[in-house]
């Protein structure tokens, strides 16, 4: 896969949808700094710019068949980064659908989009922001986070660089395995790390126990009325 490093951007999203709008093939994309990042339901996406190792934003793009449901692709990417900073299994937990908490305060997100192509394709972005050192404080009435978790609390030696080293084979290896077999496999590394298990939670207008995922990646919500399968796109889950 093709790596590109950016001192500055509006946004790696942004980056990896131009290219393959272009007809470029798979490409990771990172920079030391974004302008204009973005997170999921139109919320920025703010970073610490204090030095190249205070976080780690890159995307991957993939151009992907169209047919392909993508709706558990951030469960299955959020447990790949997950076991590489955190293959002990203790202090990652992944929040559906696209959140990674440390500790019990996020760590990062990742952020799916796509463009359409010619030809039954379609390209796919998918976005990651990890905080690597804590934030500064006034970062705390950000849109960033509701907590200072980071990365070098699992290891004080982490580096951008080092830390995209280590993860960029694994997530293509990733994104090839879901193309061809969807979010299925990853359903039970998912329920080891799934923050809501068990936990009443809130949904868009619903309420209930969070009672895991699908084989698609829905999240599974018990409530009076049975349970209801939600799916990721526009939906949030509030932990209550
Ligand atoms: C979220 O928690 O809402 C998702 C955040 C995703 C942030 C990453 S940083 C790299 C990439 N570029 C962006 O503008 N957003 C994603």
């Amino acid at each position: 896969m093709e790596r590109r490093h950016l001192a500055e951007c509006g946004s790696t999203n942004t980056e990896a949808l131009a290219h393959l709008r272009d007809g470029g093939g798979p490409l990771l994309v990172s920079a030391s700094r974004q302008t204009a990042g973005r997170g999921r339901l139109g919320r920025a996406w703010l970073t610490d710019h204090a030095g190249d190792d205070a976080s780690l934003t890159f995307s991957v793009a993939l151009p992907m068949s169209a047919g392909l449901d993508l709706s558990g692709l951030s469960l299955a990417i959020g447990c790949t980064v997950a076991d590489v900073l955190d293959p002990a299994g203790e202090r990652i937990r992944l929040k559906w659908p696209n959140d990674l908490f440390l500790d019990g305060a996020k760590l990062g997100g990742i952020l799916i989009e796509t463009v359409p192509l010619p030809d039954q394709r379609r390209g796919v972005v998918i976005g990651i922001g990890l905080n690597l050192r804590p934030l500064p404080p006034e970062a705390d009435r950000s849109a960033f986070t509701s907590g200072h978790a980071a990365l070098q609390a699992l290891d004080p030696a982490a580096t951008a660089s080092a830390t995209l080293d280590r993860l960029a084979p694994v997530l293509r290896a990733t994104l090839a395995d879901f193309e061809t077999l969807g979010f299925a496999p990853w359903q039970a590394a998912f329920a080891r790390r799934d923050l809501a298990a068990g936990r009443r939670v809130r949904v868009g207008e619903q309420t209930g126990i969070a009672h895991g995922v699908s084989p698609r990646g829905e999240l599974l919500l018990a409530t009076t009325a049975g349970i209801l399968p939600m799916s990721g796109g526009e939906l949030s889950l509030r932990l209550e």
